[in-house]
């Protein structure tokens, strides 16, 4: 399967932030936002990535990434020129999808926890695969009902009176059909082509597929400057309790077998001495020792 990063859009209830760097390079805690995005698609075996963002933007992801070598992937860049729907996404990215299955995260979501996402990408065949998260304010998100297989009744963006509590978070899964689907959408009355008509269809083929993400599980969602602080005192607060990180890529892309120990050493040797580096360092003693397999 294939990755699509999504990280482009106005930033426009971050500013001024966004004035400085894009809404996905801001902070969260101690790593840019997109880095927890990323290390969630490393974590599930994406290897090859396409990023999108906007014109302005795009250089500095190149530099953040450079060609992916470093965690053990490749790097496709492709600009949206305007911010016009989530699901242009698979139109920007036709040729680097090509016939492959293909997964979708937007670049300002952050999760952390559970093993539904590991369900989910390897049972994954054909069709398209989301996620349902319960939430006390679902009307801010898509909207799904769905029955304990996991079948949609009815999904819906925003609604004013949401038919259930559960909100779509920003990873979506699809087969190869999804680009000829995005084809043919219709632009919303907020002039965006909507993902959630893109689930919609797959709802009407009768090929969408809803986990449920349990009550433990993280999805914080770092938009606006309140979410984007409390973000980052989440991460700080499980880091500093558990000593692990959240969103290290390098450290995922070794645990997936991506780099081995000695590309590990060699990306570490390369960063200045600061926290991120001895934590790394931390993970490379512990292999060493053989005990990786503990954590
Ligand atoms: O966060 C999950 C929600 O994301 C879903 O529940 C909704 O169904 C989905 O429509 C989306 O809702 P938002 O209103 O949060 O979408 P927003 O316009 O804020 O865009 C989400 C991210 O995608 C944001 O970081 C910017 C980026 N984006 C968005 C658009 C519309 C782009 O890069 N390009 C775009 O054209």
């Amino acid at each position: 399967m294939k990755g699509i990063i999504l990280a482009g859009g106005a930033g426009s209830r971050l500013y001024p932030l966004t004035l400085v760097a894009s809404k996905q390079l801001q902070p969260v805690f101690d790593k840019p936002m997109v880095y927890y995005p990323l290390t969630t698609l490393i974590e599930h075996g994406i290897r090859e990535f396409c990023l999108i963002s906007t014109p302005k933007d795009l250089a500095r992801f190149r530099d953040l990434f450079g060609d992916g070598s470093a965690w053990g992937v490749s790097f496709d860049y492709r600009e949206q020129a305007r911010p016009a729907g989530i699901a242009q996404a698979f139109l920007i990215a036709e040729s680097f999808i090509g016939n492959s299955p293909v997964t979708l995260i937007l670049g300002d979501n952050i999760f952390y926890g559970g093993d539904t996402f590991h369900r989910a990408f390897s049972e994954f065949q054909s069709g398209a695969t989301i996620f349902g998260y319960q939430v006390h304010d679902p009307e801010r998100y898509g909207v799904v009902e769905f029955d304990a297989q996991g079948r949609a009744f009815s999904i819906e963006e925003k609604p004013k009176q949401p038919r259930s509590d559960f909100a779509v978070p920003g990873l979506y899964l699809y087969d190869a059909e999804v680009v000829s689907i995005a084809r043919n959408l219709e632009p919303s009355a907020r002039g965006e082509l909507e993902i959630t008509d893109v689930n919609r269809e797959y709802m009407r083929r009768g090929a969408l597929r809803v986990y449920r993400l349990s009550r433990g599980f993280a999805w914080l969602d770092a938009g606006t400057t309140t979410s984007l602080h409390e973000a980052s005192a989440y991460v700080q607060t499980i880091e500093r309790r558990q000593g692990i990180k959240i969103g290290c890529p390098e450290e995922a892309a070794f645990r997936a077998g991506r780099i081995s120990l000695a590309q590990l050493e060699h990306t570490v040797s390369r960063m200045p001495n600061c926290e991120y580096r001895l934590y790394l360092a931390g993970i490379i003693d512990e292999a060493k020792r053989g005990d990786l397999a503990s954590k």
